[in-house]
């Protein structure tokens, strides 16, 4: 089965108080191993509460999800967290330890995998030489510029070798060149890895770089189209 994510009639309300919020209303797709898909979409219209359901990070309030073969209603909160692993997340903010340098940021991760030392070691020099910083892995987080913190962010979700990466507005807080840069960076990933990519993005410009782009509309998906 090529299938690495199945979603059918998704859906999750979230309660303000007494008052529930539909944030995503019935969702259906499927992606297959070594796609690279954008969810593309205005803010607000769910993307962020269906990358998390992707994640593992959260569940629906309906409906089924299937992660690489494993219907994740069926699994108990230490199964889900150990589904989890298999998840590469980056977001907007990049989420780095400003104080530690890149190496230590990338190896985070592992230290709580518990890992061998030189195993660590192997793999973070292997994850940031792929996203192309292997000459500043002994730079604060505070020293490198913001699309440099954005790849080390690429580099720790590489780390645990996740089944898939998941980005949330990866370039939301980057200049249009430096967004242009890191997009490369995302299709190179795709294309030379084979790293299956779901990027969840309100701009168009990152999404016309994806070959299938998910619209979505008020917790709906509206389109499915090949770019
Ligand atoms: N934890 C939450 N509690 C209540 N409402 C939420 C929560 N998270 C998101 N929402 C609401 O759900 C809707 C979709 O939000 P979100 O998935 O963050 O959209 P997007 O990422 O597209 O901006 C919005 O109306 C938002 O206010
Ligand atoms: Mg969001």
């Amino acid at each position: 089965m090529s299938e690495i994510l199945q979603v059918q009639n998704a859906t999750k309300t979230y309660m303000m108080g007494e008052i529930p919020v539909k944030a995503l209303r019935g969702v259906s797709f499927s992606i297959k191993k070594g796609e690279l898909v954008s969810v593309l979409g205005p803010s607000g219209s769910g993307k962020s509460t269906l990358l998390n359901l992707i994640g593992a990070l959260d569940r629906p309030t309906d409906g089924t999800l299937i992660i690489d073969g494993t219907d994740i209603s069926t699994l108990n909160d230490n199964q889900l967290a150990e589904k989890r692993k298999q998840v590469g997340f980056v977001f907007q903010f990049f989420n780095l330890i400003s104080r530690l340098d890149a190496k230590a940021n990338v190896e985070l991760p592992l230290m709580i995998s518990g890992i061998s030392r030189s195993e660590r070691k192997e793999r973070v020099t292997d994850s940031l030489t792929k996203v192309g910083l292997a000459e500043r892995m002994t730079h604060k987080s505070s020293e490198l510029s913001g699309g440099e913190r954005q790849r080390v962010a690429v580099a720790r979700a590489l780390v645990n070798r996740p089944a898939f990466l998941l980005m949330d507005e990866p370039t939301g807080n980057l200049d249009s060149k430096t967004a242009q840069e890191m997009m490369d960076l995302v299709v190179k990933l795709n294309e030379e890895l084979q790293m299956t990519v779901i990027i969840v993005t309100h701009d168009q410009e990152v999404s016309a770089r994806t070959p299938r782009t998910l619209r979505m509309r008020d917790g709906l998906i509206v389109s499915d189209e090949v770019n």
